[in-house]
């Protein structure tokens, strides 16, 4: 069987400052997906790159004083070193500005004149720079002289020119076949709908060049105009594989089309719509899937340069590395979904997820074997039902990871993972084998390597999404990601034949230390005696269902629990009743819970709420609970 070959994209970035949050996360994912992709023994390749041209660098520059190419030039190496600093892996940067790709664009251009598809008329309307968008008389707002953009709310400006129009609206009924015949289009659904019915409201020709700009390429045969800069830096993705260049042919049918184009939602638009369009008219096949992830957000804000809110990569990178920055973006956004940007969260995922629940366990089956001489571990002729359990339980997370990969939801398959990873704590906890390896040689040998085995899966699977520290950890366990393999069976995963030559590493995750808010954040504040019926209704009491309970290392007192309140979300509550309850007790049980209390602070993990209890025999604490099922998120009064 042909090995399978698999393109990602992401799009080009304004060179008008260096990279920041949101440009790592779109760059990341097609990061992530293409090493997903190579683990499955496909031929990857992944583009990004630089848009470059257009009336807001050509601004931009002015400002400065800067010729716009000088201009880029000096931000161009801030990009590559940032994607260097966060192990993105691309095959090729693409700049516009690059000779190839103004020929390449050229062609397309003359493809689409040579069709018919292109006409001269003038236009006159309103342009927004910042989105280099012309905003059409559907968009605006009635009434206003220039109204502000729809996307990004700045004011637009007044543009009256002759200019080239592409034939959009003959395509409008092909793409709506085409999104009809290709449901999958767009990924997540919900923003194939956004797409359906912007085209469904009825498409106008679009303006496919400016006069009244300079800093572009000249449209063919007639270079008093430039190519309007959306259309040549769409055409990136092919001219980047050779389009245009005969003597890259080969090439270009090797990678076109594009397996999957990573977008952000402000930009579907123009990769749902008009690039598709442009496409169909040149005769060329179209992307197989369009990934559109929402933005990350600060104070529920979009970041973004001209807001000034942006976190820069470059620093979270100096505080705390790189995989870590990985992990948190891809398993605290919801790619469907806009998130907010928290160090908190970031700083718990790193003590919780990373450093607690994957690195100690590592940390401890290694030490563990080692002091008692167990260097070479083989595993056991037979497994008893606790680790066939296990293993099966293996083959069911691998499936669902790589159901949720394929589908890219990558933080459903991270939070699947970790399922998996708290049932291998558990597993290893249960059977305490620091005290089998006197007791019981043959059972301590293979608690030691059904750890070692499930550790071995959980980072082939992780690699996509930590690729250094999952070397480390495979070294550790004397393993190598081996890449001359075909497919993802080729792997071995699940079957527990492995020999471990085991290696003490340093720890791989580092807890990061509390700042000085936190802290405080942890003193108890003392409640007065008398409160008001006010100070009551201000208290919100919910009921919640506790869909995942553990204990908490090093706390003889807490228990982790994830709480489902219905339209409030899930939510992590950390509450002091471990010495009454076991895990077991609580998963799957409703409780009352105290939901608008400030998030704290506890064992650097954060509460976002609190579990009522109440004081019984013996002075036992027992959860309050409704004495019947009540919705999850229902408000007592
Ligand atoms: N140059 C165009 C794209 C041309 S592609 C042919 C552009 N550039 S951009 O630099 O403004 O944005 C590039 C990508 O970064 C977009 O997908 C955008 O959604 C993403 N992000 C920019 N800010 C973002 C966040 N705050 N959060 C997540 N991603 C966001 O548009």
């Amino acid at each position: 069987m042909a090995q399978k070959k698999f393109y990602v994209t992401t799009p080009i970035y304004y060179v008008t400052a260096k990279p920041h949050l949101g440009s790592l996360y779109s760059t990341l994912l097609a990061d992530v997906l293409k090493r997903w992709h190579r683990l499955k023994g496909e031929k990857t390749f992944f583009l990004t790159g630089t848009d470059e041209h257009g009336q807001k660098i050509a601004q931009a520059a002015q400002q400065v004083g800067k010729e716009p190419k000088a201009f880029v030039d000096s931000f161009v190496p801030a990009y590559k070193s940032a994607w260097q600093m966060f192990d993105i892996n691309y095959d090729y940067f693409v700049r516009t500005t690059d000779d190839y790709h103004k020929k390449g664009a050229q062609y397309l251009v003359q493809q689409l004149l040579d069709k018919g598809d292109i006409y001269k008329d003038s236009y006159e309307g309103w342009y927004c720079v910042s989105c280099e968008t012309f905003v059409t008389e559907k968009d605006a707002q009635k009434g206003t002289v220039a109204p502000p953009c729809p996307s990004c709310g700045r004011p637009t400006i007044e543009v009256s020119e002759e200019t080239y129009f592409f034939k959009l609206s003959a395509y409008q009924e092909k793409l709506l076949e085409f999104y009809r015949e290709n449901p999958n289009f767009v990924a997540p659904k919900e923003r194939m709908n956004e797409m359906l019915s912007f085209v469904q409201a009825g498409l106008k020709d679009l303006s496919i060049s400016r006069t009244t700009v300079q800093w572009g390429i000249p449209f063919p045969n007639d270079p008093k105009h430039i190519i309007y800069v959306w259309v040549e830096a769409l055409t990136n993705y092919i001219t980047a594989i050779g389009y245009g260049q005969p003597n890259k042919q080969k090439e270009f049918d090797l990678w076109w089309p594009a397996d999957v184009q990573i977008l952000g939602k402000d930009i579907i638009r123009f990769h749902g719509v008009f690039w598709p369009a442009f496409l169909m008219a040149a005769g060329l096949e179209l992307p197989k899937r369009l990934l559109v992830h929402g933005w990350i957000k600060i104070d529920k804000q979009k970041m973004s340069k001209s807001l000034g809110n942006v976190v820069d990569p470059v620093e979270l990178h100096a505080r705390y590395g790189t995989d870590a920055v990985r992990y948190y973006l891809c398993r605290q956004m919801a790619i469907n979904q806009d998130g907010d940007f928290s160090i908190g969260d970031l700083e718990q995922r790193i003590s919780s997820d990373l450093a607690n629940d994957l690195g100690n366990l590592l940390n401890r089956v290694v030490t563990l074997a080692l002091k008692n001489n167990l260097v070479a571990v083989d595993a056991p002729k037979t497994w008893s039902e606790a680790s066939i359990n296990l293993r099966d339980e293996s083959w069911n997370v691998v499936e669902d990871f790589a159901n949720h990969m394929d589908d890219c939801m990558f933080h459903l398959a991270l939070t699947r993972l970790w399922e998996f990873i708290h049932k291998v704590n558990a597993y290893f906890h249960a059977h305490e084998p620091w005290k089998l390896a006197q007791k019981d040689q043959k059972l301590f040998l293979e608690v030691i390597s059904a750890t070692c085995h499930s550790l071995r899966d959980i980072a082939h699977l992780l690699w996509p999404v930590m690729p250094k520290k999952m070397e480390q950890l495979l070294f550790s366990l004397g393993q190598n990601l081996e890449f001359n393999h075909d497919t993802i069976e080729d792997l071995d995963l699940c079957t527990w034949h492995h020999q471990f030559k085991l290696t003490q590493i340093p720890a791989l995750f580092e807890k990061p230390e509390p700042t000085k808010e936190e802290i405080m954040e942890e003193k108890v504040t003392v409640p007065e005696s008398h409160i008001t019926i006010d100070d009551v209704t201000k208290v919100e009491l919910r009921i919640g269902t506790i869909t995942e309970c553990e204990t908490v290392e090093k706390s003889n007192k807490l228990l982790r629990m994830q709480v489902d309140f219905g339209d409030l979300g899930v939510r992590q509550i950390l509450a002091g009743v471990r010495e009454y309850y076991q895990p077991a007790d609580l998963a799957g049980k409703q409780a009352v819970f105290v939901t608008n209390l400030k998030p704290r602070k506890m064992m650097g993990m954060e509460s976002q709420g609190m579990m009522l209890v109440t004081d019984s025999e013996g002075g036992k604490k027992r959860v309050v609970q409704p004495s019947e099922k009540a919705p999850n998120g229902s408000r007592l009064s």
